[in-house]
């Protein structure tokens, strides 16, 4: 099984940013976290990490016939981007939305997430953990719908 996990804009500042958000952890200390997790689990991660939309949007469509899941922190990019969602949904690979933080309970504007409904489920306000509390049930999902590549 093969699980691709994409961070959006501003998740390569981890540890400089806003910790009292974030934490003091950095983007290397979670997918090395990530990575540890998919060995324990016997199956195979990619992490990719832009700032910049399009490139997001090119990672998930390259990812169609390729990868059997798809775990996503949005960041910014939750709460504008129609253009997440419709790659998504062109897809149709199972995906988990992930926040290291709870939007919902912050500005008003993060609780808008557009990518939201392609989602199975969505993970948020659990730190770095919640990454691999959404690995566990993409691992879950695609497992009982037998339709992973091995
Ligand atoms: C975030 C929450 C977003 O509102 C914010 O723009 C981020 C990170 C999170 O992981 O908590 O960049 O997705």
């Amino acid at each position: 099984m093969h699980i691709l996990v994409l961070n959006g804009p501003n998740l390569n500042m981890l540890g400089i940013r806003e910790p009292e958000h974030y934490g003091t952890q950095t983007l290397a200390d979670l997918e090395q976290m990530l990575h540890a997790e998919a060995d324990r689990l016997g199956i195979t991660v990619e992490c990719f990490q832009s700032n910049h939309e399009g490139a997001l949007v090119d990672k998930i469509q390259a990812a169609y016939g390729r990868a059997d899941g798809i775990l996503i922190n949005p960041a910014a990019y939750t709460h504008t981007s129609v253009a997440l969602l419709d790659a998504v949904k062109a897809v149709s690979i199972p995906t988990v939305e992930v926040h290291i933080s709870d939007p919902d309970t912050r500005d008003e504007f993060r609780k808008v997430s557009y990518i939201r409904q392609a989602c199975i489920a969505t993970v948020k306000g659990k730190g770095f953990p919640g990454y691999l509390e959404g690995l566990g049930i993409l691992v879950r999902a695609v497992t009982a719908s037998g339709k992973n590549a091995e």
